[in-house]
């Protein structure tokens, strides 16, 4: 692991003059004509994450459109992968273009929950969708095919009695609420509400409610909402019987504990809900010191699915990005994986063995959760201070000459 020096040197003053800010646009396909063959196939690319890399909440951090711009400019492909979500692809494509003033597409940009899109066998089911503002993902499900979504905020809406701690909240839920698919009657269970599924797209913003609906349906008969299985704590059972009663997945799409928000300081994220969760999980059913578990699935950085998921967007961007250069594009040698979270992006980064050789280099800038100074957990190919340093350092690596 070697530290990059505060890059003020003179490489960084001609980069900066090399390209003006505002003023560079992905060439017309006429100028790409004439200088194909001129033009070198870089067998690298980048994986950049957002939250502490390109922006702080909405606040773009300050190189970050420099970064991207010279990438664009040499024609170098990368893709957004985030731990982040909440909205559909293409409306925070759109916001991330402008805040960046970077022309950006959904072929290469990966959320958090990007891959349940790919989840058909859930489609034609009843799915809870958890998280985020509002019933936006409610919608955002919807746009990847899911015909029956509800929310707990459907369910409190219906039942404002099923979680009495958030009735100051009913209101707010009202705005954006449905009527259920089926009514909650335990009397009569197969007219009852069933889910299928429980997907946590985003961190959720009622922790409490939340807790509530999820671990209502869990503890369920066969996923019924207003039912109990019986086969609850039965020790005769594998798992104490506890999720042994045709009870639904449950996936969490994002396992960050803490990310790099606005505040100067670190903030709890979705993976700080699930391990609240399954405090409260564990508190009902006796928990791992009785020998049960919580059965769940979580995507997102560093878990291997969703790398695999965004190598495949990679290779396909850098396919169509560079399907004009006449030549042949030759494999992708290294991707750099730069991040700001050592749990997330530099553990994945590090641990992602790829099916085609590919190397993944983990580069950890210091402009989110990783402190300056500190030891991360998992150690990075490179520490740099910012993403125009990631950039300058990969570029520097591959011998990249603008
Ligand atoms: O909720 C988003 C957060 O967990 C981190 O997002 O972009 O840093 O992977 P990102
Ligand atoms: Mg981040």
């Amino acid at each position: 692991m070697h530290r990059v020096a505060a890059s003020s040197g003179p490489f960084t003053t001609c980069f900066s003059k090399f390209v003006s800010c505002n003023t560079y646009r992905i060439p017309s396909r006429r100028s790409l004509k004439t200088s194909a063959s001129e033009r070198r196939v870089p067998a690298f690319a980048f994986a950049f994450d957002i939250d502490g890399v390109l922006v702080r909440s909405s606040d773009p951090l300050p190189r970050a459109h420099m970064a991207l711009n010279y990438l664009q400019s040499q024609r170098i492909p990368f893709i957004l992968l985030t731990n982040g979500g909440g909205k559909h692809e293409s409306e925070r494509v759109d916001e991330l273009s402008k805040k960046l003033d970077i022309p950006l597409d959904t072929s290469m940009f990966v959320q958090s929950h990007t891959p349940f899109a790919d989840m058909n066998e859930y489609k034609d089911k009843t799915v809870m969708v958890v998280g985020g503002v509002e019933d936006n993902c409610r919608r955002v499900a919807e746009r990847y095919g899911f015909k029956t979504v509800v929310t707990p905020g459907d369910v409190l809406t219906a039942y404002p009695e099923v979680w009495p701690f958030s009735q100051q909240l009913l209101p707010y839920y009202q705005t954006f609420s449905r009527p259920l698919p089926a009514p909650i009657d335990a009397t009569s269970p197969s007219s009852s509400l069933k889910i299928d599924a429980v997907f946590v797209y985003n961190d959720p913003r009622d922790w409490g409610l939340d807790t509530q609906i999820i671990k209502d349906v869990l503890l369920s008969h066969n996923g019924i909402l207003g039912t109990w299985s019986d086969k609850n704590g039965d020790a005769s059972l594998p798992n104490k019987g506890f999720q042994q009663d045709g009870q639904p997945p449950l996936y969490f799409s994002n396992p960050d504990l803490l990310w790099a928000a606005k505040y100067h300081l670190p903030r709890l994220g979705q993976g700080g809900f699930r391990e609240a969760f399954e405090g409260v999980w564990a508190a009902l059913t006796g928990g791992p010191k009785n020998g049960v578990e919580l059965y769940k699935t979580v995507m997102g950085k560093p878990h291997r699915p969703t790398y695999e998921f965004a190598e495949k967007r990679l290779i396909e961007h850098r396919k169509h990005l560079l399907r004009e250069s006449g030549t042949n594009l030759g494999h992708l040698r290294r991707v750099y994986m730069v991040g700001d979270n050592p749990e997330s992006d530099i553990l994945g980064g590090n641990s992602y063995k790829s099916p085609h050789g590919t190397d993944w280099a983990s580069v950890l800038v210091q402009t989110g959760v990783y402190k300056e100074g500190t030891t991360p957990a998992h150690k990075p190919r490179q520490i740099v201070r910012d993403v125009l340093d990631a950039v300058l350092f990969a570029t520097a690596q591959e011998g990249w000459r603008r």
